[in-house]
């Protein structure tokens, strides 16, 4: 299992350029499986989460092609079987977007409980009510959802209980292809949303209102192939913005919308960083001082992001002042507090969503323990910090969403090296 040492101390410095967004990468695959023409992706990262979904295309039948550029090709001209494994899906959630698009272009789809994972339950009761609002019987067997609309899927006014960035995209595709109108309220409204609308109109969908709570879709017939580019990455962005900031340094990024980033980008101004920002660059600038401490509350998009929490708690660990971050969309998303603790910050937990930061001028090298995404990259914003050597093990959970992060890394003069084994 690789491991990532990085020795503290030095304050990054340099420009990077943003990767292509995951979170919308991984629902657009999905929605290749609408048509049967082929469609051309640029701008995908390359992550295991991206890969274990062109595997699961691969299985149900698509052709995928890369080119020598690494654009993709995908064409999912005849399926091969309509069922997504639990091996596959359990290993990636991300990967139940695909009930909506196989289930309205094929009226069936067989697609593995995807079941709890380290950041909460997660359950998908929501993308299953929309599509039986959309008419589909769900039923479940032996731990999957088996979904049927023979006749196709029919549009409907359904409104979540709660927002779900997932069951939108699921239920977006779904409806591309359903008879008549559908209505989806209380809708996420992330930018990954709206990639993902503004893609499937490229195919030739009718979508409207995607980014605001209503969105309204008009069902067509067919859909066609398309060539598209992947968004930036914003939590990308974001994390990288933080991980400057708290070495004291400055940072260019490109490629990036800076609209995206609002909530991210008043937090890091609030904790001492002057920050610029043009069409598709952000420049952030914290002149070697040490961070204020600055509050945090999680929620859906404008909201600031639950994807970021992790990375800002290790910046205000090392803050001047006391700060209170809560957590409101996933119910155990402070596990990396135990962990920065081991590096000598001082967080106490209140309650399962809130946590109390006492900053402290400095931590302390130690071996540590990456447990998921993004509480990873907290453990490497504290060790670009801490004193000594920090060596992070199972950094595996930080390959599926960072792209070449030693790389990265070096280039804007971090001491970090990958330990292979
Ligand atoms: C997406 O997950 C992202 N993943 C997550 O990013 C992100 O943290 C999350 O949205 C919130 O922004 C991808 O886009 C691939 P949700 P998703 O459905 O869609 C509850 C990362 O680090 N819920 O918006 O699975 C759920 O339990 C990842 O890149 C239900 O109760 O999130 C959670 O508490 C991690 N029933 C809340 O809603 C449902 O049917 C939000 O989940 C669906 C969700």
């Amino acid at each position: 299992m690789d491991k990532l040492r990085i020795t503290g101390g030095r304050r990054l410095s340099g420009s990077l350029r943003v990767s292509g967004a995951k979170n919308a990468a991984l629902p657009i695959l999905a929605g290749t499986l609408l048509t049967d023409e082929p469609v051309r992706l640029a701008n995908l990262p390359h992550l295991h989460d991206v890969t274990t979904m062109l595997e699961l295309l691969g299985h149900l039948g698509a052709e995928v092609l890369v080119d020598e550029c690494m654009a993709v090709e995908i064409r999912a001209r005849e399926m091969q079987t309509l069922r997504a494994p639990y091996d596959l899906v359990r290993t990636m959630r991300a990967s139940f977007v695909v009930l909506g698009p196989l289930l309205a272009r094929f009226g069936r789809a067989e697609v593995s409980l995807p079941g709890g994972c380290a950041i909460g339950a997660r359950p998908v009761d929501q993308h299953l009510k929309g599509f039986e609002a959309l008419g589909a019987r769900i039923d479940m067997a032996d731990g999957y959802v088996i979904a049927e609309a023979a006749d196709g899927l029919r549009g409907a006014d359904f409104r979540f209980d709660l927002v779900t960035v997932g069951g939108t995209e699921n239920l977006m595709m779904g409806a591309a292809l359903a008879r008549g109108t559908t209505v989806l309220r209380n809708a996420a409204c992330e930018p990954e949303i709206v990639d993902l609308g503004n893609f499937l109109n490229a195919m030739g969908a009718r979508v409207r209102g995607h980014g605001t709570p209503e969105i309204v879709i008009d069902g067509v017939e067919r859909l066609h192939g398309c060539a598209w580019r992947v968004m930036p990455d914003r939590v990308e962005a974001g994390t990288y913005l933080i991980a400057a900031a708290a070495t004291g340094g400055r940072i260019r990024l490109t490629d990036v919308h800076p609209g995206d980033l609002t909530a991210v980008l008043d937090k890091l101004a609030e904790s001492g960083a002057e920050i610029a920002t043009g069409p598709d660059w952000i420049e952030l600038d914290m002149h070697g001082r040490r961070p204020r401490a600055v509050d945090i509350d999680t929620a859906p998009y404008p909201g600031f992001p639950t994807d970021m929490q992790a990375q800002y708690l290790a910046l205000n660990a090392i803050a001047d002042g006391t700060s209170h971050v809560t957590e409101t969309i996933f119910e155990n998303r402070f596990m990396h507090v135990q962990e920065l603790n081991r590096l000598g910050a001082n967080i106490e937990l209140a309650s399962v969503s809130h946590a109390v930061v006492h900053g402290v001028p400095r931590l302390k090298a130690a071996p540590v323990m990456a447990t998921d995404l993004r509480a990873s990259f907290s453990l490497v914003v504290a060790g670009l910090v801490a004193d000594g050597t920090t060596v992070i093990d199972r950094i595996y959970h930080i390959d599926r969403g960072y792209e070449t992060i030693e790389e990265k890394l070096q280039t804007l003069g971090a001491d970090v090296e990958r330990i292979s084994g």
